[in-house]
């Protein structure tokens, strides 16, 4: 049995990541601050006698004697890391130091839960582990996106200069059950919308595309990373490799949830309406997550998107 730490424990993915550990026998230590996480999200683990909650804020140091640590602590939608941007950019910054201190003095490994932001606006695509980005320090986004940047930076240079064994994963767009149904990302917008029988509203013309994981998919990465050798560190991208188009998801939802939602656009300040079925949902393959040589190994979700 191992001691684990999650930070950020009580959100969407950790608290995935939770249930997972104790199903694997481990004993798990879940720490939050509730900032975007609930007890809810983990109320269903609090009569196992292997599961610890602590409330703490990452931002001040820590210390339990522990075999792993996953890093999860950040708010990870806009709307919330823009709600106090200096405090996401201490989130990630302090959090990682005081995670990377204690995972120095115990001699535990470490992964961190870095994002597919740090590309920036990627001037490649699929963007590979080997592409430094093409990144913003100054904009509303910085705070979420260079706080992660950062992060990794300290990761590397606690392994180079400490020996301390890491693990880092960037993790692409991830939906299942727990998400935040009101924090703005768009395939809990969507369903919101659908389930309510709302207009969903698509910007441009609809044919931009995102892949999305589902969160089984994304905890089985982590705990494969995670069981790494000690020589292998990433970083990782973990997605789906199918991509789809904004107006191929938005029908997606509608059939799923039977709703009445009509999908409308807005172009240049016009709204309009999209007429009929858009084509079928295809989902095509490609290599989102090749291996290029920079330690990267790929990731590639196994289920389909619905
Ligand atoms: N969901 C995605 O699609 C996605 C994509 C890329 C990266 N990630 C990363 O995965 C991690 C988890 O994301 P999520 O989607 O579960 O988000 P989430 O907001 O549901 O979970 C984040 C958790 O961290 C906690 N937290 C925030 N600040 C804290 C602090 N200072 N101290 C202690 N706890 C704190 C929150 O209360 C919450 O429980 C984040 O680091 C995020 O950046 C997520």
């Amino acid at each position: 049995m191992k001691r684990i730490l999650v930070t950020g424990g009580a959100g969407f993915i950790g608290s995935h990541l939770c249930e997972r550990l104790l199903n694997e026998g481990n004993d798990v230590i879940c720490l939050d601050n509730y900032f975007t996480g609930s007890k809810d999200n983990i109320r269903h683990l609090l009569d196992n006698h292997n599961f610890e909650l602590v409330r703490h804020d990452v931002t001040t140091p820590y210390y339990a004697e522990v075999d792993e640590i996953y890093n999860l602590a950040c708010p990870a939608s806009p709307p919330h890391y823009q709600y106090n941007p200096i405090k996401t950019m201490k989130t990630s910054i302090y959090g990682a130091m005081n995670m990377l201190g204690l995972a120095k003095r115990t001699r535990a490994k470490i992964l961190q839960a870095s994002t597919s932001e740090v590309y920036g606006d990627p001037s490649i695509h699929p963007q590979v582990e080997a592409y430094w980005g093409n990144v913003n320090p100054i904009g509303i986004r910085s705070c979420y996106d260079e706080g992660k940047r950062a992060s990794e930076t300290l990761f590397m240079d606690y392994h180079r200069q400490n020996g301390v064994r890491i693990k880092i994963i960037r993790i692409f767009n991830t939906y299942g059950p727990r998400m935040n149904p009101n924090d703005g990302r768009v395939v809990s917008n969507f369903i919101v919308q659908a389930l309510r029988n709302q207009d969903i509203t698509i910007y441009g013309n609809g044919s931009q595309t995102r892949s999305f994981q589902y969160v089984d998919d994304l905890i089985e990465a982590m705990t494969r990373m995670m069981a790494t050798d000690d020589s292998f560190i990433g970083p990782v991208n973990t997605g789906n490799p199918g991509e789809f188009t904004m107006l191929e998801l938005a029908q997606k939802v509608i059939d799923l949830t039977n709703s009445k939602s009509k999908i409308c656009g807005c172009s240049g300040g016009v709204r309009f309406v999209f007429c009929g079925r858009q084509g079928p949902l295809h989902l095509s393959v490609h290599p989102v997550l090749r291996n290029q040589g920079a330690g990267g190994r790929a990731w590639n979700s196994t289920l389909p998107a619905e």
